[in-house]
């Protein structure tokens, strides 16, 4: 992003800048499945460390870890601080750490075992009487998805999940949420047996990030935007969400899920829903989504014919990142070498509702691309060229808003203005707006909010069934075609790029092209 023009002048006072402090969290427990995975360490205590710090953590809380590995309960203890110390972004204050660390337990055991419960059972009636967590419980599943459904019913069997007497018990289940529209629906009817759909939390982390939040606020707190909102004045919209990683650890995991899977119906379709959601008229956790579910059930599934013009699949070969040269996709740990799984994806939506029917929604995102960069570019219609046509302008160039998620966070409007001079010329300029200029920069994991939202019962950031099976139904169409037809020429995009030749073409047959982070 580059400040060619000028900074947004602050018009608010510092006092009105200044975050109300939210009440802590209910007095709860938490209880992690999967409590010694990369997860908990390097977000979930992390982000229950700066609640605790910014006293949004309930004094009466405990936190009981269950997984496999075999410890004891100060083993966990010892681990947890080990690893805070390098994850948590500052210097752990170990006052505060040693009250965290004293309300923590640890189970140790297979999720399918039902001796496990009881003896969580045990340990959640501990907390209670040691800790005052008064019974309200939230159990988060940080393992891998095949044991979502043994938990959800274990944990019914052992009767952890009834709400009796003023007592809450929620349960946070962590992405992916099925691998296709059945398993899905499946999932959900699954956790239905057990819980009803208010106490259920499917995560998207995406809606942790203060950036992805800002949307709505941006959207619906100024009065200047939504009038301009919608197909009369936006010529279309670009979601790009670029990672420079490759795989990394997770070969065995990716090269079942794709690209398409691991982001498309769960990120990029809440940065659609966010952007193109008409107002709710209340924030309340159902009304929010009601529109959200709108939008998704408003893009129309594709024809075989619409997979195979508008879609776009790649996967990255051998290149350069950073200088070093690295290697393609099929040869990283635990990848086939003649894997067909993309690690890149764009596509034209639609969605077709009164206010969006013909704009299309290019979305990219893929691993290993040029930078990291996750981007909302709004481009508006081009004014009319007429009166320029006696003076040496030869095109308009169309104004553009662009949301910066991250690792930028920030918004700009881009406009034309005279070039001084003589001669009419006109030159591209920006105005921005850099979070950090005005709110300064705050360690955070992205987990604080989810986890602070639970504990006091807002799922308003938390997809409900619906829109997850919405989601999965979008997207089915392109798995389908996509299993049945071998991509042609994978690898097809070096590291380091942007991707495929053919997602430069799907804009340019439409006579535009992806607005490249800088
Ligand atoms: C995860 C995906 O959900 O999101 C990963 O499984 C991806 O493959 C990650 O790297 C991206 O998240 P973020 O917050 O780094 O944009």
């Amino acid at each position: 992003m580059s400040a060619d023009f000028s900074q947004v002048q602050a018009k608010d006072t510092d006092e009105n800048l200044i975050e109300q402090a939210g009440r802590p969290g209910d007095p709860c427990a938490m209880v992690i499945f999967g409590a010694t995975g990369d997860l908990t360490k390097r977000k979930l205590i992390p982000a229950l460390y700066n609640l605790a710090k910014d006293n949004l953590l309930s004094k009466e809380f405990a936190l009981i870890g269950l997984a496999r590995n075999v410890l004891t309960t100060d083993e966990f203890r010892q681990k947890l601080s080990d690893e805070v110390a390098k994850f948590a972004g500052e210097p752990v204050d170990p006052d505060l750490w040693h009250w965290f660390s004293r309300r923590m337990y640890y189970i140790p055991g297979e999720f399918d075992n039902p001796e496990i419960y009881q003896a969580l059972d045990l340990v959640l009636k501990q907390a209670d009487e040691e800790h005052g967590t008064r019974g309200n419980y939230f159990y988060y599943l940080a393992t891998s998805p095949n044991f979502f459904a043994t938990i959800v019913a274990q944990l019914g069997k052992a009767k952890l999940v009834q709400e009796e007497n003023n007592r809450w018990r929620r349960v946070i289940i962590e992405k992916p949420f099925g691998r296709d529209y059945e398993s899905a629906r499946s999932l959900n009817a699954d956790v239905r047996k057990v819980l009803e759909e208010k106490q259920i939390y499917r995560i998207d982390h995406y809606l942790g990030k203060e950036t992805v939040q800002n949307i709505m606020v941006f959207r619906f707190s100024n009065g200047i935007f939504e009038p301009i909102w919608n197909r009369r004045y936006i010529d279309h919209v670009q979601i790009t969400v670029a990672e420079t990683v490759g795989v990394e650890t997770r070969g065995g995991y990716y090269d079942s899920a794709g690209a398409l899977r691991d982001m498309v119906p769960n990120h990029i379709f809440q940065l659609i829903s966010l952007v193109a959601m008409d107002p709710p008229i209340s924030f309340d956790a159902d009304i929010v989504r009601d529109e959200q579910t709108k939008i998704l059930k408003a893009i129309p599934p594709m024809s075989e014919e619409d997979v195979l013009t508008r879609t776009v699949r790649g996967q990255y070969g051998e290149g350069h990142e950073d200088g070093q040269t690295v290697q393609g996709y099929r040869s990283e740990a635990s990848v086939s070498p003649t894997s067909r799984a993309e690690t890149y994806v764009a596509m034209k939506l639609f969605v077709d509702d009164w206010r969006w029917a013909d704009v299309p929604f290019y979305i990219r995102t893929g691993k290993r691309l040029k930078k990291r960069a996750t981007e909302i570019v709004i481009q508006f219609r081009r004014a009319p060229f007429m009166l320029f046509r006696q003076t040496s302008v030869e095109q308009l160039n169309p104004n553009r808003l662009v949301l910066y998620l991250q690792p930028e966070e920030g918004i700009s409007l881009s406009f034309g203005a005279k070039i001084p001079g003589p001669v009419v010329r006109i030159g591209g300029v920006q105005m921005d707006f850099r979070y950090t200029d005005y709110f300064g920069s705050k360690v955070s994991t992205g987990y604080e909010r989810l986890l602070y939202d639970c504990m006091i019962g807002d799922a308003t950031l938390f997809q409900r069934s619906d829109m997850v099976e919405t989601a999965w139904s979008v997207v089915a169409p392109i798995q389908d075609v996509w299993e049945a037809l071998a991509p042609r020429k994978f690898p097809n995009y070096a590291s380091g790029s942007w991707g495929p030749k053919e997602a430069d073409d799907l804009l340019e047959r439409d006579r535009r092209h992806w607005v490249n982070p800088e």
